[in-house]
């Protein structure tokens, strides 16, 4: 089976040889050559490049025996787009000029000519699928709707996001509305993407997990199923990450997703039990990685015979539980995608 052929029959259900391979933050600044792009080129000039976007993210699957590439892109796209300001500055991780604070805020962000603004990732899709030349498969993607609204009213990273939290319960009308604006703008763009022949799109939650159960089913899930509905209407594939979920698992199905990618913490038998029919992908924890090489076959075995359990390992797929760590010798990522490719 070639890598295309098997990363779609994952998706699809069907039979496979072994579960395909791709990593979370596959192309980043852990490589050498992601690093020299870097020296040259600012992180929007990269994004907004098709040449440069298809140059990075190639770098992993020329090394690594991967299945799937992901555009280069990242999810602060969308706010960015929306007219918020967004730059990353050097080692200090994302800044927001206009952070949203209230319903004039919101009022403010440009609706009009999104979709143009954001065309350029679409157009990197396009072209990284081309260099593709049909023997990878290929991912698209977007923030979920809480993610990027936690972005948008902190205005930077945060370990509790207690500005988004906190509007949550003061003015739960006020996040609703930008909420649903960020997910009617998301949706939108990840239709794009698919058009342009992203072959299934992961939305990220990394902070999703930050809410209680009801909470997520207020307002993270009606979010979510505002992407998942047309999406699936137009038979396109989403996976959806959620980054400290396990106590959301009852609930996650009412997201509409095809599939789940589990963080290092999720509990892959029980997501299975609950969930037979889904898409799984994880969940390797990224900082096995860092333990070094020979710390990473035993827990990749393991990984791979609990998948082997149900269905012959069908509708798996092998990641990390979070994005690669920027200190991953790339050896250790050798040494995963080996492991798997061995236990064929
Ligand atoms: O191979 C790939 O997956 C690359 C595409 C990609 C990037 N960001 C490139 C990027 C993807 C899928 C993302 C997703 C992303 N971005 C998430 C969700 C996944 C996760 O890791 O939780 C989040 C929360 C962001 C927001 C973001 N972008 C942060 C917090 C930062 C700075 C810190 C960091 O982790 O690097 C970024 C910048 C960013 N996005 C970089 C890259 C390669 C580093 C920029 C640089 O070159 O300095």
């Amino acid at each position: 089976m070639d890598s295309l052929a098997r990363f779609r029959a994952a998706l699809d259900g069907a039979p496979v040889d072994r579960p395909p391979v791709w990593l979370m933050r596959q192309a980043g600044r852990y490589l050498p050559g992601y690093r020299e792009v870097r020296r040259q080129h600012g992180f929007w000039d990269v994004c907004h490049t098709p040449e440069l976007s298809t140059q990075v993210a190639l770098e992993p699957l020329d090394r690594f025996k991967l299945d799937a590439a992901i555009v280069f892109s990242d999810i602060l796209v969308v706010p960015q787009a929306l007219g918020l300001g967004v730059s990353f500055g050097p080692g200090e991780g994302p800044r927001l000029e206009r952070t949203l604070q209230s319903a004039s805020d919101l009022a403010a962000w440009k609706r009009d000519g999104v979709a143009e603004r954001l065309a350029f990732v679409p157009k990197a899709v396009a072209h990284l699928k081309h260099a593709l030349a049909g023997r990878y498969g290929l991912l698209g993607f977007s923030g979920a709707p809480f993610t990027l609204f936690a972005y948008c009213t902190e205005g930077s990273g945060s370990d509790d996001f207690a500005k988004a939290r906190i509007m949550l319960h003061k003015e739960p009308w006020l996040a609703e509305r930008a909420l649903a604006t960020l997910a009617d703008v998301s949706a939108e763009y990840l239709e794009a993407q698919c058009e342009a022949g992203a072959d299934v799109v992961q939305l990220f939650d990394t902070w999703g997990g930050l809410l209680d159960r009801a909470d997520y089913v207020r307002f993270c899930l009606p979010a979510l199923r505002r992407i998942t509905e047309p999406l699936k209407a137009r038979g396109r594939k989403v996976l959806l990450f959620v980054r400290g979920g396990q106590h959301l698992l009852p609930v996650l199905g009412d997201s509409g997703a095809d599939g789940f990618a589990l963080d290092w913490r999720s509990d892959w038998s029980e997501f299975r039990a609950r969930y037979p029919k889904a898409i799984l992908q994880g969940n390797v924890d990224p900082l096995l990685l860092l333990a070094g090489a020979d710390a990473v076959s035993p827990r990749v075995r393991a990984l791979l015979e609990t998948m082997q359990q149900v269905d012959a390992g069908r509708r798996c797929i092998v990641n990390l539980g979070h994005g690669i760590h920027k200190d991953t010798s790339p050896d250790a990522v050798a040494a995963l995608c080996d492991e798997v490719k061995v236990h064929a």
